[in-house]
């Protein structure tokens, strides 16, 4: 029998833990296949993706920062990648045709949005801070969970101008402005590449903040972003993106499987012991 062959692809990608993720699964539910990280600059993408077509890798997942760059060289997207022109799953279909998905608005919902509870979709302000690839996944996510009062931040204004006009009920505030704004939102979720890893940080102090105030940082290696720190010293309801990334994992190994991985603890206690 061949090995299939799996990987991400991104820049930078030393965080990633999706090796881990579907390699465990990959030999929980014997299937002979293997996953890797694939660093790789834009200029690549398309070598990568004919590697898809001529049948080299089975399937990929997309990161920052390309998840909307992989889209041109797809013969197909599909159900939420559409809906948010954002890819984090590739394969190929049975007519031969690369496939894009979107399996991030699952992650968001099961590992995070379905958790607040008591949220009232009607007069809960979310900000969005990022306009990367995966912020129209979240705008999408809380969409379906009702919520629409929804404001973003970028340091790149135009990106900010770009999801809006996607979704042009979404507010934008300026960069330079999110510390004073933060201090009338419900709910703030961190979808920059701020935080991660041996990576660049938020400058801010965000110290003053509504006192029910929910901090949602998509990073989940380091498991507690210095940001997540911050806000939890002040008392704020802070999350990770530790659930969301195992949930999305769960959704593109179904795809390229059909197999529905188990979220176990066995599998919990293995992620969480390799994160700093
Ligand atoms: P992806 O498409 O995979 O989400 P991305 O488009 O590069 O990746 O998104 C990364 C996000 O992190 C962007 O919102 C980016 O802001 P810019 O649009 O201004 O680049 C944000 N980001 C990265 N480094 C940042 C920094 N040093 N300060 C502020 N925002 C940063």
């Amino acid at each position: 029998m061949i090995e299939k062959k799996f990987g991400i692809i991104g820049k930078p990608l030393s965080h990633s833990l999706s090796p881990l993720l579907h390699n465990f699964w990959f030999k929980k539910y014997k299937i002979l296949a293997n996953y890797c990280l694939i660093e790789i600059e834009i200029n690549e993408i398309e070598g990568i993706i004919k590697k898809i077509r001529n049948k080299e890798l089975q399937g990929i997942n997309v990161t920052v920062p390309y998840k909307q760059a992989v889209i041109p060289f797809l013969d197909l997207i599909k159900g939420e990648a559409k809906e948010t022109l954002s890819v984090n799953t590739i394969s190929l279909d049975e007519e031969g045709k690369v496939v894009g998905n979107n399996t991030d608005v699952y992650g968001l919902e099961h590992g995070f949005i379905n958790k607040l509870n008591n949220i009232s979709a009607r007069t809960n302000t979310v900000l969005i801070l990022g306009a990367g690839g995966v912020s129209s996944s979240v705008i999408y996510a809380l969409l379906k969970k009702g919520i629409k009062k929804i404001f973003i931040s970028n340091r790149t204004f135009k990106k900010a101008e770009n999801i809006k006009k996607k979704f042009p009920f979404i507010e934008i505030i300026k960069w330079e402005n999110i510390e004073t704004e933060i201090k009338s939102m419900n709910i703030i979720i961190n979808t920059t590449s701020l935080g991660l890893k041996n990576g660049s940080d938020f400058m801010q102090e965000f110290k003053i903040t509504k006192s029910n105030l929910i901090y949602y940082d998509i990073i989940y290696n380091p498991e507690e972003t210095i940001m997540i720190k911050k806000f939890k010293e002040n008392g704020v309801k802070t999350f990770n993106g530790l659930e969301m990334f195992m949930y999305q994992g769960q959704k593109s190994f179904a795809l390229w499987n059909n197999v529905n991985p188990k979220l176990d603890n066995d599998l919990k206690k293995i992620i969480t012991s390799k994160l700093k």
